[in-house]
């Protein structure tokens, strides 16, 4: 059973060391790929491999044909947009993400920044407490309710919207439910993004949601750049000069909002949500169990293809 880990963005090495233990634990073999800079690293990394573990690394249909004895990938995290599921299930190849184990530090993120909003990103002025506003949750999943328990914890009036949890799950966190989209965006002075990166969610979120905020309104994106419309978001905060906009990942325009908006828009210059030693110690050794699992016991719980 040979293991790659191949992490352009690498886990904290407490995190390594536990995957290893459990590949060579279960009688495996890991090989550690990190920071790597050219795709035919990666290519040649799998050229052998039973098993691979990712973070948002891009398993293309080319790393798929490369890994010509791969029976399995582990997303080490919650989106899986990063994998050809096509491409594997055409192969019989069983792909996983670790749902939930880092969704406490993205959620941190995602609440730290929009205290850091709401101080005008630390500029000197006077800026605004979250206490008594309101959050809107979109896509209430492991990331969102646990942003709407912090927010509910900072005093905020927490509202949410999502079609694919039932309406008593919600409520009875104490969170007001929105029939649509544009009823919760036209709540809430903050929204904080949780929706995955889908052929249906790419570029949803533009000018007709934002230009119904509330005045001196954020949008919290620690989901995926790709879900935001960016030239209707630099449309409407031309328009809106009350709007604000922070992101967890620059979004292509990123030096134009930069330029145009100061300290109304801000992005983390590479994706840092999950980065804590403590998110990469759950999705890492899960990943590793699940990939152990998978070969020991057949075991295909968190498969997200086939
Ligand atoms: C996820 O989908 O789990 C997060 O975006 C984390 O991605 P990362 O592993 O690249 O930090």
């Amino acid at each position: 059973m040979k293991i790659v880990v191949a992490t352009e963005k690498p886990f904290a090495k407490t995190a390594v060391d536990g995957i290893r233990k459990i590949i060579e634990d279960a009688g495996g073999e890991l090989r550690l790929l990190e920071k790597y800079t050219v795709v035919d690293a990666f290519y040649n990394a799998v050229a052998d491999a039973d098993g691979l573990i990712v973070r948002s690394d891009k398993v293309t249909k080319e790393v798929i044909a490369a890994a010509k004895q791969l029976k399995i990938v582990v997303r080490a995290g919650a989106g899986y947009d990063n994998l050809d599921l096509s491409a594997c299930t055409a192969r019989g190849i069983v792909a996983m993400n670790t749902p939930g184990q880092n969704a406490n530090a993205v959620a941190e993120l995602a609440v730290g920044m929009m205290v850091y909003m709401a101080r005008n990103t630390f500029q000197p002025g006077t800026g605004s407490e979250l206490k008594g506003k309101s959050l809107g949750i979109h896509a209430y999943g492991n990331v969102g309710r646990l942003v709407a328990a912090i927010g509910k914890g900072f005093g905020m009036e927490v509202h949410a919207f999502d079609p694919f949890v039932p309406k008593e799950t919600i409520e009875k966190d104490g969170v007001q439910v929105c029939a649509d989209a544009a009823e919760l965006y036209s709540r809430c002075q903050y929204v904080s993004l949780h929706i995955p990166a889908t052929a249906q969610t790419k570029q949803s979120i533009g000018y007709a949601l934002l230009s119904g905020m509330p005045k001196g309104a954020c949008l919290v994106n620690t989901a995926r750049k790709e879900v935001i419309h960016e030239d209707e978001l630099l449309k409407v905060m031309e328009e809106r000069t009350d709007l604000k906009y922070v992101s967890d990942i620059a979004p292509d325009n990123h030096a134009v909002l930069q330029e145009k908006f100061g300290v109304r828009y801000f992005s983390t210059p590479k994706k840092m949500g999950a980065e804590t030693a403590e998110a990469n110690i759950n999705a890492g050794l899960a990943a590793a169990r699940q990939v152990v699992n998978f070969f020991k016991h057949g075991d295909k719980t968190f498969q997200v293809n086939g």
